[in-house]
């Protein structure tokens, strides 16, 4: 049989990292943070002085990439080149220019075989945009994800103070409001549930109340 995979869609600041990591560590299952993967492609990107309108080195870096995860669930590292880079993956521009490559289908393609890779016994549970849509269309469980702009503002606000990064709510809101445009809006692979993922609002709910209603649904499951 297939290795199960369970995906956890929705825009920014929802919540899916906490519950993805949550889930992965009460199930025992690998975790796919796809979102540092475009993240960790921006900041090479960067680092080298490509733009994020040129496709064609973006795509050659994205097949190179060196890039590792280590440690699974509780504490997921990642590093470029051997090199840690998880704290300056979490910097807002990161995430504004991950978004702004994000938009290119050919390298959306070249990144597609390297998270399909994370799928491994026992299973794996996939936090990102198009896991349920585009990268695990097979997957038995879908989830998507979704809150008030107001709401996911103030989450990850207070997730960027707890890293001790600094920044205002309008704009952290700003920040959401344009990349929910951007990831909405793109061509290929837009940020919308699969026609068969579960849809759960986690407005004014709290990680707790948000699990249970997710290890019921994978009761149900598998
Ligand atoms: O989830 P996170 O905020 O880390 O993602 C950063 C950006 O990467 C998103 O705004 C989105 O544009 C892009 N992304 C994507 N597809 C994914 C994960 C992230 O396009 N599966």
């Amino acid at each position: 049989a297939a290795i199960p995979v369970i995906t956890l869609d929705g825009p920014g600041g929802v919540g899916k990292g906490t519950l993805s990591r949550l889930l992965a560590q009460s199930l025992g299952w690998h975790l796919l943070d796809s979102g540092a993967i475009y993240r960790a492609l921006a900041y090479a990107a960067r680092e080298q002085g490509i733009s994020d309108q040129d496709i064609h080195a973006l795509v050659d870096m994205a097949r190179t990439l060196p890039l590792h995860f280590q440690g699974d669930a509780g504490q997921t590292r990642v590093f470029l080149a051997g090199e840690p880079i998880d704290e300056v993956l979490r910097q807002p521009e990161i995430g504004e220019m991950a978004s702004r490559l994000a938009v290119h289908p050919p390298v959306r393609a070249a990144l597609l075989e390297r998270q399909r890779a994370f799928r491994a016994a026992p299973g794996l549970i996939a936090d990102g945009r198009d896991m349920g849509t585009v990268v695990f269309p097979d997957a038995p469980l879908k989830v998507f994800l979704t809150a008030s702009v107001e709401e996911r503002a103030k989450r990850r606000l207070n997730q960027l103070n707890e890293q001790g990064v600094n920044a205002s709510l309008s704009a952290v809101k700003t920040e959401i409001a344009a990349r929910d445009e951007r990831d909405q809006r793109r061509s290929v692979a837009p940020l919308q549930p699969a026609g068969d993922a579960r849809i759960l609002d986690t407005s004014g709910q709290a990680v707790s109340e948000t699990l249970s209603v997710l290890n019921g649904w994978i009761k149900d499951t598998f």
